[in-house]
């Protein structure tokens, strides 16, 4: 019995037979579906001799500890904007307020929004229209930004993450194996360092359908009782990049970057909020290293039931054209709705991730390169894919 998930985002390959290679040995997409995109400078490209080195640690001060409590600098007294709650605990959208024109303090503050709302979703932005260059050089404040082992990216810059569902045809593979396409989980959790402060924007999609759900983790380690998250403390989740690689190859993806495994502490704190956290997604995570495999799965299972259906710690963000979302990966879980399968117009999405912290249990380690939890080879020797 396993509780990992297969995990299958059939939008982020090349489709041989369909797509085509370029003079240089890069693969792209084909000429028909090219023509038609609205932003054509986001289609992903895919190199297959594009490689890079395992990720190394480095120390990560989180630009959230830099911002002011009451905000000042992004929500100035005298501005004309507004920001509505999508819930009363996670979620905010903002209206008047244009990305691209943030200064530094302003970043900062925006950090510290971001990890205290958990989603933050701003309204009539000129950020895509920049082009790709200038959503990565606003990025780069966040944090390093990470390099996807397996998707495709816009020619020449790697850090933003595609996904593309082509127009004209319908996706018969969604559910195929499945009956429903929901897979909550949080960006790359395989990592060292996970991605926190995230950046998302659907560029073209269809005239409804394909939200993406958010769950609060925060939230949900608070709904636990005082026995129950004693319980869960000094417990450690190896998290691994392996059954994604694999399902990659499958679909004739690339591989940029060979896959990982680590150990990451399944209650985890955050360095601005100082809140404690659930932290384990079903692609990634596959046993809490301390159990026994039943023991593991069973509170594996009851974790990823309450964070899945508590529908009141979680939201539903829509896609507007031109909607910008910066979401803080670490203490939110995530999961598209494919509602949109049958539907034949494209689907362009773009994301970039920036690289955190490593997970600690306790502030008191943060930014120490020399914890060492458990051993990774033992606890992939031990669990099965
Ligand atoms: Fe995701």
């Amino acid at each position: 019995m396993s509780n990992h998930q297969h995990y299958g985002n059939y939008d982020i390959h090349f489709v041989e037979g369909k797509d085509e290679i370029d003079q240089d040995g890069t693969l792209v997409i084909n000429k028909a579906n090219r023509s038609t995109a609205k932003f054509p400078d986001f289609l992903p490209t895919w190199n297959p001799n594009e490689k890079y080195p395992p990720l190394k640690f480095f120390k990560y001060e989180d630009p959230g500890l830099k911002a002011d409590a009451s905000f000042k600098s992004l929500f100035p007294q005298d501005g004309d904007y507004t920001v509505k709650k999508l819930s009363p605990k996670l979620g905010s959208v903002i209206s008047g307020i244009q990305l691209s024109q943030l200064n530094d303090e302003a970043k900062n503050d925006l950090a510290r929004f971001i990890a205290e709302r958990g989603i933050v979703a701003f309204r009539d932005q000129d950020f895509t229209h920049q082009g790709p260059q200038k959503c990565v050089e606003f990025a780069e404040y966040f944090g390093p930004l990470h390099i996807h082992p397996t998707s495709g990216a816009p020619k020449n810059i790697p850090t933003i993450h595609v996904t593309y569902r082509r127009a004209d045809e319908k996706d018969e593979r969604v559910f195929a194996n499945n009956t429903n396409s929901i897979l909550w989980h949080s960006d790359c959790s395989f990592e060292l360092q996970p991605p926190g402060y995230t950046i998302f924007s659907i560029l073209e999609g269809p005239e409804s359908g394909g939200d993406t759900l958010f769950a609060n983790n925060v939230e949900a380690y608070k709904r636990l009782s005082p026995a129950f998250q004693q319980r869960l403390q000094g417990l450690h989740v190896l998290h691994t990049s392996e059954d994604q690689a694999s399902n990659s190859r499958g679909q004739g993806g690339v591989e940029r970057r060979k896959p990982v495994s680590y150990i990451h502490p399944l209650i985890r704190v955050h360095p601005v909020t100082k809140e404690k956290y659930i932290y384990l997604n079903k692609p990634f995570s596959r046993q809490i290293i301390e159990l026994k495999e039943e023991e593991s799965t069973m509170l594996l299972d009851f974790l990823y039931r309450h964070l899945e259906l508590s529908h009141d710690l979680q939201i539903r963000a829509n896609w507007e054209p031109n909607t910008v979302v910066m979401w803080d990966n670490r203490s939110t879980t995530h999961s598209s709705c494919n509602d949109y399968a049958d539907d034949t117009s494209a689907r362009h999405g773009m994301r970039i991730s920036c690289q955190a912290e490593r997970p600690v249990e306790s502030l008191l380690d943060l930014n120490n390169e020399d914890i060492s939890i458990g051993d990774i080879a033992d606890a992939l020797k031990k669990t099965h894919t």
